[in-house]
Parts: C-alpha cells; structure tokens; sequence
C-alpha cells in the first residue's frame, strides 16, 4: 500500500516498523470554504511522547501548526482534550500512543457542533450544567465557614465527584446524539446526582422534581454506553439509575 504525506511525497507503508504511527485527523475550518477533509501525519514512537496527546502537540510543532485541539492539564484531571480516537470516545492524555496498529484515527466528539478540527462547541453541554444548580443549597443549616460530613456519608459521594465534565459519556450516548436539547444526558446526570446525595444540601426534593421530566432524565433508556467509555471508570448509568429509583419510590 502506498499513501501520499503532506509534502505530496509517495511513503510506502509495507514492513512498516511497528514504532511508525501514522495519525488520520479530521480537519475542518469554517474560514475555509471548504467540506471536511482528512490529514495524515506520520509520528515515530522513538522520538515522541508516550501518549496521543503528546503526537498531537509534536505535529502542531512540527509539522501542521493550523491544527487545533484542546488540552491543559496533560494528566487526565481537566477534561479538554476529550476526543473520538479509533472509534472510542477519550481523553488524548490518557491515551498510549503505542498501540499495535499502524495507524490511528481522530475524529472531535461525536454529534457535536464543530468549532474547528477537534475542537467542539460545548456551550449546551455547559448551559445543561448550569440547570441542575451545582453547588451546595443549604437554606436552614448552611454555615460560609465550613459544612461538616460524617465520614461515611463523604463516601457517598465517591465515583461522582472525580467526573471531570469531559463529555465522553454523553457524546457516546445515542439518547443524547438525538435530542441533546431536551435530554441531560449522562454526565450531567451524575453531577446532578453528585448535589442530590450530598448529605450538607437540603434542596434535594427541587432537585428530584425537576429532574423528574419524560424528556431530561427518562430519555435514558439504559444503553450504558455512558459507563462503558468514561475514561475516569466512573459510572453514570448508575448514576441515573439511582435517580430514578429515587424519584419512582417517593
Ligand atoms: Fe467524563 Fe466520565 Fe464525567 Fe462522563 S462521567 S463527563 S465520561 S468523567
Ligand atoms: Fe445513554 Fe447511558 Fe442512559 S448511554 S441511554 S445515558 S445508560
Ligand atoms: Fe486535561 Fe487531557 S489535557 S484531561
């Protein structure tokens, strides 16, 4: 097989070394007039990082500084570089660029509006954020020093807290892809549970009601897509299991 690099050079890609990578990214500029179209990098293992989110910084660097992504922390903590790569939706820093095939292929998340190359418009994933109030309602008992929990009721909120917003879960979410203006989705889902069983809030009813609405919780139909590709192993289909379990035995 043979495939033509940026440079318009012919590379030929039998016996390929297995440290040779090349990367299919999904590009697209909306100040070009132009559809969607794929570039290929190629990338040795030996002389990049360990991850795809350091072959991504290496080609910008070095070979295409037009191509644009999102990343900060590089350690899986602020949820930026959240990507579909090789059909899975991830985080680029988390994600080993030593992988057996030759070739790796990105796309943006699924079923978002698209910015630029891998960058997606997340503003209604923000605004859904936003609806389920998350941050502490406490109107009787609520103290701007500190709120005390008892250790066991802190565990509650183990495998919510640690969800870093990355939106792999809901961009995987086939509930989501079709009516993410109505639906919550999964990630917001599992915020909204994180604020329920917090035992220092109290405005947990105003929370379960409105949640309790055919269109932004029940529109899960238990795919669990959700769970099987969070990269932080976290569960968001519990998570809405949970709710409304709650919400059905009140
Ligand atoms: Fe990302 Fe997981 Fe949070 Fe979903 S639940 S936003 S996949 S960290
Ligand atoms: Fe979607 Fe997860 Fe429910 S994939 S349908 S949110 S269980
Ligand atoms: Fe922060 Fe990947 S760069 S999660």
């Amino acid at each position: 097989m043979i495939i033509k690099n940026l440079n318009q050079k012919f590379i030929t890609l039998d016996n390929l070394s297995p440290y040779q990578k090349f990367i299919r990214i999904y590009r697209w500029n909306p100040n070009l007039n132009l559809s969607p179209w794929f570039s290929i990098f190629p990338i040795s293992i030996n002389n990049c990082g360990p991850m795809i989110l350091d072959a991504l910084i290496q080609i910008k660097n070095k070979q295409d500084s037009s191509l644009t992504f999102r990343r900060s922390c590089r350690e899986g903590i602020c949820g930026s570089c959240s990507m579909n790569i090789d059909g899975i939706n991830s985080l680029a820093c988390l994600k080993s660029l030593n992988i057996k095939s030759n070739f790796i292929t990105i796309y943006p998340l699924p079923h978002t509006y698209i910015i630029k190359d891998l960058v997606p418009d997340l503003s209604n994933f923000y605004a859904q954020y936003k609806l389920i109030k998350p941050w502490l309602i406490n109107k009787t008992n609520f103290s701007l020093k500190e709120n005390l929990q008892s250790k066991i009721d802190r565990l509650e909120l183990d495998g919510l807290y640690e969800c870093i917003l990355c939106a792999c879960c809901s961009a995987s979410c086939p509930s989501y892809w079709w009516n993410q203006d109505k639906y919550l989705g999964p990630a917001i889902l599992l915020q909204a549970y994180r604020w329920i069983v917090d035992s220092r809030d109290n405005y947990t009813e105003n929370r379960l009601n409105f949640l309790n609405n055919r269109m932004r919780l029940f529109r899960c139909h238990t795919i669990m897509n959700c769970s099987k590709i969070c990269p932080k192993s976290l569960n968001p289909g519990k998570a809405i299991a949970s709710i409304k379990y709650r919400i059905v035995s009140s």
